[in-house]
């Protein structure tokens, strides 16, 4: 028979598949898409993962609560393992957060308290400082993907592995958008220690700190740090869980060139992926084009553009001007 226990069984081995039509060139382009995740996203790795970190740090007892300042993905990889597990998940949320993200969350059985996000990080009403206020007041296990180590570690023992596999060792160049980092540096962290050579490199938003933060191991100047569009990658300060000693280099993407790739994966590959998975592949397209036929290139597609419909249509790219004619 072939029955899994439960779904998250059926996490991880996400098909690798070429770009052949939105990369055309004598190097290979080719993309995780993590949509075939069951939670529908990349972060379902590290929800388990990290559960199971606070199960075996002792923070986590049975029955217990788990609460994360998310929006999203992670809140849902959460919320899965958290089911099967038999605990309660809060998600502290900022009130930006569209509707149906909210509906997601609790139709996963989450409680989703939004905050205010027009106060800075360490206002106490923020999202991050309630999410820490329930840690305190009531013994709850605070994951938070920003600092855990948990998170890479899920990517050096999944995704890494499956790279290196399904590629058949020849994979020369990992390019992937850098948001905590945990993708790029866990399966770029086992890429190199298969393949020295491998080439490490992480995708960053205009805006964001990553790329200054790697040419100058210090955070830019405040006026350099701003807002953009694409969900899910960039940051305005410094997590722990990027692995600097494994990235060869950061590439960053504007939101005009994202979004243009998104809807023409869409379009040419038949791939709907959100605004992340657009930047991913904008990079990753920019580090194949220079290079020749023994290139090999993998990305990544954290999730669906199904996740984003309130902004990937006719009318909100219009409005934002990224409607390409
Ligand atoms: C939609 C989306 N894309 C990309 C990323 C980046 O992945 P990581 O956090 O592993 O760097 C995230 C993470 O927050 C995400 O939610």
């Amino acid at each position: 028979m072939e029955i899994y226990e439960n779904i998250l069984e059926t996490l991880g081995n996400t098909p690798l598949v070429k770009l052949g039509r939105f990369h055309s060139g004598p190097a290979t382009l080719a993309a995780k898409v993590e949509f075939f995740n069951p939670g529908g996203s990349v972060k379902d790795r590290i929800g388990i993962a990290m559960i199971e970190a606070g199960e075996k740090a002792g923070l986590l007892k049975p029955g217990g609560t788990i609460v994360e300042p998310t929006s999203g993905n992670t809140g849902v990889g959460l919320a899965m393992a958290a089911n099967l597990k038999g605990y309660k998940l809060v998600c502290a949320a900022p009130d930006k957060i569209p509707k149906e993200k909210i509906a997601l969350l609790e139709a996963m059985g989450a409680t989703v308290l939004t905050c205010p996000t027009n106060v800075g990080a360490d206002d106490p009403r923020s999202y991050y400082k309630v999410a820490e206020r329930i840690r305190d007041e009531q013994g709850a296990y605070l994951p938070y993907q920003y600092y855990n180590q948990a998170n890479p570690e899920a990517h050096y023992h999944s995704t890494g592995p499956e790279i290196w596999r399904q590629t058949a060792g020849k994979v020369t160049h990992w390019v992937a958008g850098v948001g905590t980092g945990g993708t790029i540096s866990g399966a770029g962290k086992y890429l190199k220690e298969q393949n020295p050579a491998v080439q490490v490199i992480g995708v960053d938003t205009v805006g964001s700190v990553y790329k200054y933060y790697f040419e100058h191991r210090e955070l830019p100047p405040a006026e350099q740090i701003h807002q953009y569009l694409i969900d899910g990658i960039g940051e305005d300060f410094m997590p722990a869980t990027v692995w600097w000693d494994y990235l060869d280099g950061i590439v960053t993407i504007d939101d005009n060139t994202a979004y243009k790739a998104t809807m023409d994966l869409a379009r040419h590959e038949s791939i709907f992926t959100g605004s992340s998975g657009g930047a991913a592949a904008s990079g990753a397209r920019q580090v194949a084009q220079s290079l020749g036929a023994d290139g090999l290139v993998v990305t990544l597609f954290p999730d669906s553009g199904e996740r984003y419909l309130s902004k990937l249509n006719r009318t909100w790219l219009k409005e934002k001007g990224l409607l390409d004619d």
